[in-house]
């Protein structure tokens, strides 16, 4: 299906029905791994998990995904980090830049990173070693959508919503150019509007 929004025209390739249904069923593997990790004799706030969205377009997924993650008992520690590695257009610029640090302390802690997408992969790999760096425990990494093929350094999500084709996509959290990030489905820009 198309939509006209702004003077573009998007076709909607996942609905909110199939993203939500989806999201279950990453919750529930993430729940699965979370139950494996607890300490239950060790309440201490320093071993709870520590859910890391990457802004900003991990902030639709991110929300979803921790009310499921919390309807299956996973209550972890949030806090937000902000990388930059586009430019206003659809290039990326090749270098990853932290524009927004956590707070929470990393070391001994299970760590979960939640992104939009993982494209060449940057992204998802800055943040991944910032954290081995700081002395996480374990890094685990959820990303909404992959681009199969397109990563340029050597990373692999370990819970993955959606593949899609090596498109432009937006809505639920992507921008095209600070634009759509509101949509509750994901799209493509349509060819005729390019
Ligand atoms: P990577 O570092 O190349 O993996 O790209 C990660 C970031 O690029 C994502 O978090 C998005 O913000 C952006 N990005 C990559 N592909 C797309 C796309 O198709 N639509 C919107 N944003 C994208
Ligand atoms: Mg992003």
């Amino acid at each position: 299906m198309q939509v006209a929004i702004g003077g573009k025209s998007i076709d909607i390739l996942y609905d909110e029905q199939r993203i939500a249904a989806r999201i279950t069923q990453l919750a529930y593997q993430i729940s699965g791994w979370h139950a494996e990790r607890a300490h239950p004799a060790a309440p201490d706030p320093d071993h709870h998990l520590l859910v890391i969205p990457l802004l900003r377009g991990s902030f639709v997924f991110a929300a979803d995904l921790l009310r499921e993650m919390s309807r299956l008992g996973v209550h972890p520690h949030i806090d937000f980090m902000t990388l930059s590695s586009y430019d206003s257009n659809t290039e990326s610029s090749g270098e990853v830049v932290l524009q927004r640090d956590i707070r929470e302390v990393v070391k001994a802690r299970d760590i979960l990173l939640v992104d939009d997408i993982l494209d060449s992969g940057r992204t998802l790999h800055f943040a991944r070693s910032l954290m081995v760096e700081r002395g996480a425990r374990q890094v685990k990494t959820a990303v909404l959508l992959e681009k199969p093929g397109k990563a340029v350094v050597d990373i692999r999500a370990d819970y993955i919503g959606f593949s899609v084709p090596d498109q432009f996509v937006v809505g639920y959290g992507l921008d095209y150019a600070h634009q759509y990030r509101e949509l509750p489905f994901i799209g493509v820009m349509a060819e005729n509007t390019e």
